[in-house]
């Protein structure tokens, strides 16, 4: 059979993941989907940059149009982040009737809805596992694991970047500015860590979770948020000799007809399992009514783990084009909206 041919929005962290993860998984990936993959374009900004990764230089592209315009091209996997110019690409690329596999939480929490609506419009699937912790697969575990269950809650550490920070902080009395840095060279912090700190990538994926377990939209704004950057080293060296870690996490809860979601700084008691998730790591507690309590742990962000994600939504989206079933994911959890209470 014809390779399938994918082309590649960006080769940072995550990109180079996926280029490792294609060629180093071939013979099996190959074998899951009844054909080569083939990653025939790659997009960057800057050719001249030094990689840690060669590919071949005629892949390579600084002009998007090579990309999406390519006719050859079936699936575009959106490593490179951002809200505009990539929408835009995005948008272009379903109206050509090529599929998307992203890990962009920012463009999926402010505009899901419109991208699900061309996906749909155009038969075409968009799978985004990799935007929502990393390399634990938690969106197809709420979109499919649960769709017989009423979830109620859902709780977690869901920011690799700021979980870094704080155990570093805890564990090693470390300097907050100091981690952050490491957390950036190490490939986990968004290209504006503010985002991470501030806590609005934790938001981004919070509005993602609630609003694919309690299958309403849940916008951005409605998440009430407050990040790290004003916890210092005394506030958790003063939690930890209370008998408490202090964590960022994302609350979302249901009750009836109202949903409610804040990410903010917590003091988790010792003896709670989120107040051992550690370093880059992440988790997510889900209740559901009928199964109860369940929890889901992994790496949150970093080159393999997340490109684990991206390369197994991409094995998905070519399942989906083999059984002639592309445009059917795309029926999701985006309801009518419902609105947070006031009282958060
Ligand atoms: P990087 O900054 O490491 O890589 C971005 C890549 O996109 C680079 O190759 C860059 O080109 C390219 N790029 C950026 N803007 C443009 C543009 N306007 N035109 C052409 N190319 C462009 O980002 P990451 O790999 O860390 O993250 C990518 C996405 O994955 C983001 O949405 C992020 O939120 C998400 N994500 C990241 C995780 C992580 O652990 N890093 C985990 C989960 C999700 P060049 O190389 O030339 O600069
Ligand atoms: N900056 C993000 C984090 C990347 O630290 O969790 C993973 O989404």
């Amino acid at each position: 059979m014809r390779p399938i041919k994918v082309g590649l929005l960006g080769m940072g962290t995550v990109g180079t993941g996926v280029v490792r993860i294609v060629e180093g998984h071939q013979e099996d990936l190959s074998s899951q989907v009844g054909s080569p993959i083939q990653i025939s374009k790659i997009l960057v900004k800057d050719l001249a940059k030094q990689r840690h990764l060669h590919v071949n230089s005629e892949v390579m592209t600084e002009n998007p149009w090579d990309v999406i315009y390519d006719p050859d091209i079936d699936v575009i996997v959106e490593v490179m982040g951002g809200i505009e110019p990539t929408k835009g690409y995005i948008i272009e690329a379903l109206d050509r009737g090529k599929h998307i596999v992203t890990a962009n939480k920012d463009l999926m929490a402010l505009h899901g809805v419109e991208i699900m609506e061309k996906a749909k419009a155009n038969q075409c699937d968009v799978y985004y596992e990799a935007s929502v912790a990393g390399g634990i697969p938690i969106i197809r575990t709420l979109m499919e694991g649960f769709s017989s269950d009423r979830i109620t809650k859902i709780m977690g550490i869901v920011n690799g970047t700021t979980n870094y920070i704080l155990t570093k902080m805890s564990q090693e009395g470390a300097a907050y500015e100091d981690v952050l840095k490491e957390a950036q060279a190490l490939g986990y912090a968004e290209s504006d860590p503010t985002s991470d700190v501030e806590g609005l990538d934790a938001a981004r994926k919070m509005a993602i979770l609630a609003t694919l377990g309690f299958h309403a939209n849940v916008a951005l704004e409605d998440v009430s948020v407050r990040g790290i950057s004003n916890v210092s080293k005394q506030d958790i060296l003063y939690a930890k000799r209370l008998g408490y870690e202090m964590k960022l996490l994302g609350i979302a809860e249901r009750q009836d007809d109202q949903i409610s979601v804040v990410v903010q700084p917590t003091m988790v008691k010792s003896s709670h399992p989120l107040s051992s998730v550690n370093g880059v790591f992440n988790a997510v507690y889900v209740y559901g009514e009928a199964v109860g309590e369940t929890m889901f742990y992994g790496p949150g962000a970093g080159e393999m783990p997340t490109a684990t994600s991206v390369v197994a939504d991409l094995v998905a989206v070519i399942r989906n084009m083999r059984l002639g079933v592309t445009g059917q994911q795309a029926h999701h959890a985006y309801k009518e909206k419902k609105l947070k209470t006031d009282d958060q």
